[in-house]
């Protein structure tokens, strides 16, 4: 759908390319869940991303209010809101990314799998509608818990005729961004040019920072490592403690979420070199999924990255997390053909 910069480019298209004489794509990005926790403040941050032309909220409720609200920042990009089940197909028709928020979250003492029962069925529905009415768009997946939901949604669309592995991604930013943060503190750099891959899955010990492979180096002891490690693990019970039964984290995972979108959109509009850690279809290790570094582009997966050279405590760690995690996906792929 891309549209040249011409005399009958829209005045938002107009707006949303400012002065610049590139021609930037038009790009629809549905958020399902968008008057969530995390479904509201990643509708802002969407908002405020340039690449975007349309974007498209989406809840069982209370999505009309935060489309007006966020409808009035004045940005390039057109807001709509979609509220229940007859308005889903209009809400991602013609979408180039979906990013999928909607479930419920974590209360102190539940394990990110407690949420499966209500989550697996979530996730199915919503993934049966985007086979039906944007089997193209990439799939931005945040619903908990993301080692089955991922599966899941693989499972649907392969009933759908629609799967392309290519363009189904399980979001694990949230994972680098909390292991930089953490890092930076540790090692007192800066954190602005923090990176560390975080590879395997989303829960607990199936999140395996690569500190080894942090970038800059520093000098951390080995129970400095091992404390990172458990923390960046363990950063999402943090917050659901901190919180208190009011739920998880929301505002960094927006955030988060914000990042990975945007590394999409860039990938799609042929911007080189995105590389960004996320869950997906893999060959990585003997399982099926994984998540690793990968580049982005045109067509969403360009090339899945190896893990690179591993500390001895990280290959312990990669060997601890495989039962868990192939657990996790097989009963999401169990789920979704029963
Ligand atoms: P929330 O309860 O605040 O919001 C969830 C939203 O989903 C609600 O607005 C609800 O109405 C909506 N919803 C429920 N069923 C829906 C359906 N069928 N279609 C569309 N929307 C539907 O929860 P939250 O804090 O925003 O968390 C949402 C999910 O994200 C949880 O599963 C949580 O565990 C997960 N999460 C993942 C990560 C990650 O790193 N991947 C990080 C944080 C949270
Ligand atoms: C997170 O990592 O913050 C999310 O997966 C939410 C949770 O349940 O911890």
């Amino acid at each position: 759908s891309a549209k040249a910069l011409t005399g009958t480019a829209s005045r938002s298209s107009l707006l949303r390319r400012g002065y610049s004489s590139d021609s930037v794509p038009d790009r629809k990005v549905t958020i399902l869940g968008a008057a969530g926790g995390i479904g509201q403040p990643l509708s802002l941050l969407m908002k405020l991303n340039p690449l975007l032309s349309n974007l498209a909220l989406y809840d069982i409720a209370n999505t009309p209010g935060v489309a007006a609200d966020v409808s009035h920042i004045n940005t390039g990009s057109e807001v709509s809101g979609y509220v229940g089940d007859e308005q889903l197909g209009k809400a991602l028709e013609g979408s180039d990314i979906v990013i999928i928020p909607a479930g419920v979250p974590r209360k102190p003492g539940m394990t990110r799998d407690d949420l499966f029962n209500i989550n697996a069925g979530i996730v199915k529905g919503l993934c049966q509608a985007i086979a039906k009415y944007c089997p193209h768009a990439l799939v931005n997946m945040i619903s908990n818990p993301v080692n089955s939901t991922v599966p899941i949604a693989a499972e649907v669309f392969k009933k759908a005729g629609t799967y392309d592995e290519k363009r189904l991604f399980g979001v694990t930013s949230l994972d680098v961004v909390r292991a930089r943060t953490f890092y930076a503190g540790k090692a007192n750099v800066p954190v602005a040019g923090v990176n560390i891959p975080v590879v395997g899955g989303h829960a607990g010990v199936t999140i395996l920072p690569l500190f080894s492979q942090a970038n800059p180096k520093a000098n951390l002891s080995d129970e400095e490592i091992v404390a990172l490690t458990k923390r960046t693990q363990d950063g999402g019970t943090e917050v659901v403690e901190a919180k208190a039964g009011k739920g998880s984290a929301t505002l960094s995972m927006a955030y988060a979420g914000a990042l990975f979108a945007d590394a999409c959109l860039k990938g799609l509009n042929g911007v080189p070199d995105v590389v960004e850690c996320t869950f997906v279809q893999s060959n990585v290790t003997e399982l099926p999924f994984f998540a690793s570094k990968v580049r982005l582009g045109k067509n969403g997966v360009e090339e899945i990255l190896g893990l690179g050279p591993l500390s001895d405590f990280e290959k312990q760690g990669l060997e601890n997390m495989k039962s868990e995690l192939k657990s996790s996906i097989e009963k999401g792929i169990t789920f979704a053909n029963k």
